[in-house]
């Protein structure tokens, strides 16, 4: 097992080059099942939920090349199976996009039932609903949901709840059903929309992704094509966000601002600085932070998979500040380990209120998931003292290097065996 020993202090100061991004990879990456042709993929961030789909992939017959760390070729023409249940693919929650690509393409998949981070319950009526909609039949069986159709056809679909893997699944079973799809109260993310351009580069006929609506006019089939995808915009806040908690000054390449204009619009209330030009942000903060509100909701509002890092700064803050989550109800994980820190937080049901302190202390602390864990190193490096980050493996699900990332902007931070 390892941990992270952190030794905290130092403001962080340098750039950071964002990665692709994972919400965004993970969805592309099962898409390419959708046709015979070869797909080349560049930008694809390295990281454990990546990898665990592509073997999962490679495990039911879809060719895999890697070119170079970041760039893959796949090829799915010989597909031997349309049940996908290898122990690790129930360990993470973009299993079931397997589920919209392989019944868009061959009306058929058995899928284990997704794993993913324990921030809530994660239910998937959405895409249950979705997919009987185009005329799937759906059982859950023994731990796998089992799809079938004689013919997809289109469907006028409403959303109960805005969800992105509900979004994301529907329209890839939509991509080649007979007719017209709308999704209507569809979900806005850049990597719903990341995925449509994906899509539509292989000839599908998706418009209004972006929107909440998104209407879908199935083709035959789809061909190759090369795609880069889009930055990381959870990773480029989580250095916007250390970048205000330790005071300071980081320029972060490969990010795209609009993407991030909630967070800088927070930013800005708790006395940061942000400068965009192109693809770059510089963020920067010479005194305490300043308390403020956040309630996170779906895109454009504040991503509730940055609500753990804006809590660190709030931890700190001038003054008393309230988060609101309202996605993830078990998302305040992190809280007790930022009041082991010191911290001074009280989080109830989907509200937690944080009154600032002058600073936190080095302690032991467990990453609960993935952003919590991302928290937790930005807890670490600007408490005093040395901190011990335990459960590691769910940072390695979404960070690219993490550490080296935060030790090049001065963080003394290394991995080590407990
Ligand atoms: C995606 O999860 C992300 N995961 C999550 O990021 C992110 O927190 C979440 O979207 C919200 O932005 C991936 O992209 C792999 P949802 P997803 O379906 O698709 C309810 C990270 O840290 N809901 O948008 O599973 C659900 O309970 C991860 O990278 C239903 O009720 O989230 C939740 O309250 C963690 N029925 C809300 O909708 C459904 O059928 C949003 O969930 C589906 C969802």
């Amino acid at each position: 097992m390892e941990q992270y020993a952190i030794k905290g202090g130092n403001p962080l100061v340098g750039e950071v080059e964002i990665g692709g991004a994972k919400n965004a990879a993970l969805p592309i990456l099962a898409a390419s099942v959708m046709t015979d042709e070869t797909v080349y993929i560049e930008n694809m961030p390295d990281v454990r939920d990546t990898n665990v789909l592509l073997c999962a992939m490679e495990n039911i017959g879809v060719i895999v090349k890697r070119t170079d760390r970041h760039k893959v070729t796949l090829n799915a023409s010989n597909i031997s199976e349309l049940v996908v249940e290898d122990e690790n693919i129930k360990k993470i929650r973009a299993s079931y996009y397997l589920i919209g690509a392989l019944l868009g393409k061959y009306k058929h998949a058995e899928v284990a039932l997704p794993g993913g981070c324990d921030i809530g319950c994660r239910a998937i009526d959405q895409h249950i609903k979705g997919f009987r909609a185009l005329g799937a039949d759906v059982k859950i069986e023994h731990g796998l949901i089992k799809t079938q159709a004689e013919h997809l056809r289109g469907s006028h679909i409403y959303m109960d709840v805005v969800s992105v893997g509900a979004t994301i699944n529907i329209m890839m079973a939509a991509v080649m059903a007979e007719g017209t799809t709308i999704i209507e109260n569809s979900a806005k993310e850049p990597h719903v929309v990341d995925l449509a351009n994906f899509l539509n580069s292989m000839g599908a006929n998706i418009k209004g992704a972006g929107t909440d609506v998104i209407r879908i006019v199935g083709v035959e089939k789809l061909h190759k094509t090369e795609y880069s995808i889009i930055p990381d915009q959870i990773e480029a806040g989580t250095f916007m966000l250390a970048a205000i908690a330790s005071k300071g000054d980081v320029v972060i390449h490969n990010c795209i601002p609009e993407h991030l204009d909630c967070l800088t619009a927070k930013i800005l209330e708790m006395g940061g600085e942000v400068e965009e030009s192109g693809d770059s942000i510089h963020v920067w903060c010479n005194s305490r932070p300043n308390k403020t509100n956040i309630k996170t909701s779906p895109y454009p509002g504040f991503p509730t998979d940055l609500q753990p890092q804006a809590g660190v700064v709030l931890a700190v803050a001038d003054g008393t500040s309230i988060i609101n989550e309202s996605i993830w109800e078990s998302r305040f994980q992190y809280t007790t380990e930022l009041n082991n820190m010191g911290a001074n937080i009280t989080a109830q049901g989907k509200t937690a209120v944080f009154e600032g302190v002058d600073c936190l202390l080095g302690a032991p602390v467990y990453a609960s998931d993935l952003r919590a864990g991302a928290a937790l190193i930005i807890a670490g490096i600007i408490a005093s003292g040395e901190t011990q980050l335990f459960n590691l493996d769910h940072i390695d699900r979404g960070y690219e290097n993490i550490e080296e990332k935060f030790r090049n902007l001065g963080a003394n931070i290394k991995r080590v065996k407990e």
